[in-house]
């Protein structure tokens, strides 16, 4: 019962603070002026200069967290799709015997003022939701605000598109609808930080058995930075 009583006793030395705020409430127009002229010249001019420089300085942070420190995400465009002969010509059914390259022509634009350092990437190439094919790309690195041109090469192998029961659907239709995902891991470097960027590249081409190339290829991309 004693304890909730200590506060209001602690508060009264406070007391005459109150007071005093309440005078300087009453005085609080004249003391700005009051300090402009105890303060010399030199001092105002001082204070003045250390706003503008801090102000400059907060520009500047702003500035270059708006353009060198802020990163972008990669852009990885699909230039080309071109294909081997995926029919035998003995008899125009799709060719067993050994794997069929695939080429991406593909670019990396990298937007940023410091280059963007990737890492070993896989493509898998799905048809129907079954895994078909596989491509492996090296690691790079795409210098700062240049567009880096490469062939990935996948290899797919016929015998698993084959087993797909969708095949015989689309081999009617002298169409093969295949699909694409490609996951880019990297690094931006801006003087001393270090951004993981992450470049998410799906794709859908269709290869047309009459004109046996690839026709349509639409990418979407996400990025995770
Ligand atoms: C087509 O020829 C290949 C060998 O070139 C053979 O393996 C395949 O069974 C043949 N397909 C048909 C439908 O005859
Ligand atoms: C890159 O690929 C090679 C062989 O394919 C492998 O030995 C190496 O560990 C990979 N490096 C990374 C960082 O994944
Ligand atoms: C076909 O490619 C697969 C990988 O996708 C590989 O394991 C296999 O050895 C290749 N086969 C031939 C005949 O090149
Ligand atoms: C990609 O492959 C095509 C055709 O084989 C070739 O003309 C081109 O020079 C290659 N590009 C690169 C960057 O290797
Ligand atoms: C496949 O290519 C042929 C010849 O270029 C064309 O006439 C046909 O319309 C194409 N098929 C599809 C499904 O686009
Ligand atoms: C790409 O495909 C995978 C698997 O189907 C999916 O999880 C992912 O969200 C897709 N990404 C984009 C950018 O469409």
């Amino acid at each position: 019962m004693a304890s909730p009583f200590n506060p209001r006793e602690q508060v009264k030395p406070l007391a005459p603070s109150s007071r005093y705020s309440v005078r300087s409430h009453d005085l609080e127009d004249d003391v700005p002026s009051l300090h402009i002229t105890k303060f010399s010249h030199r001092n105002y001019y001082c204070c003045g200069l250390a706003a503008a420089m801090f102000l400059i300085l907060a520009v500047i942070a702003i500035v270059l967290g708006f353009t060198v420190f802020h990163v972008k995400g990669p852009r990885i465009t699909m230039n080309g799709v071109t294909i081997e002969q995926l029919t035998s010509t003995a008899n125009g059914s799709l060719q067993t015997d050994s794997n069929i390259t695939l080429l991406a022509d593909v670019s990396i634009k990298n937007p940023n003022v410091a280059s963007f350092k990737y890492a070993n990437t896989t493509t898998l190439v799905y048809f129907y939701g079954t895994e078909v094919g596989e491509g492996r790309s090296p690691a790079g690195v795409a210098k700062a605000r240049r567009t880096m041109r490469m062939n990935v090469t996948v290899d797919i192998v016929p015998a698993k598109i084959l087993a797909v029961p969708e095949f015989s659907k689309e081999f009617a239709a002298r169409v093969l609808t295949l699909t694409s995902f490609t996951r880019v891991h990297g690094k931006v470097k801006v003087v001393m930080v270090k951004r993981n960027v992450e470049v998410e590249l799906n794709c859908t081409m269709t290869y047309n058995f009459t004109s046996q190339g690839i026709q349509g290829d639409k990418c979407k991309q996400r990025v995770r930075l």
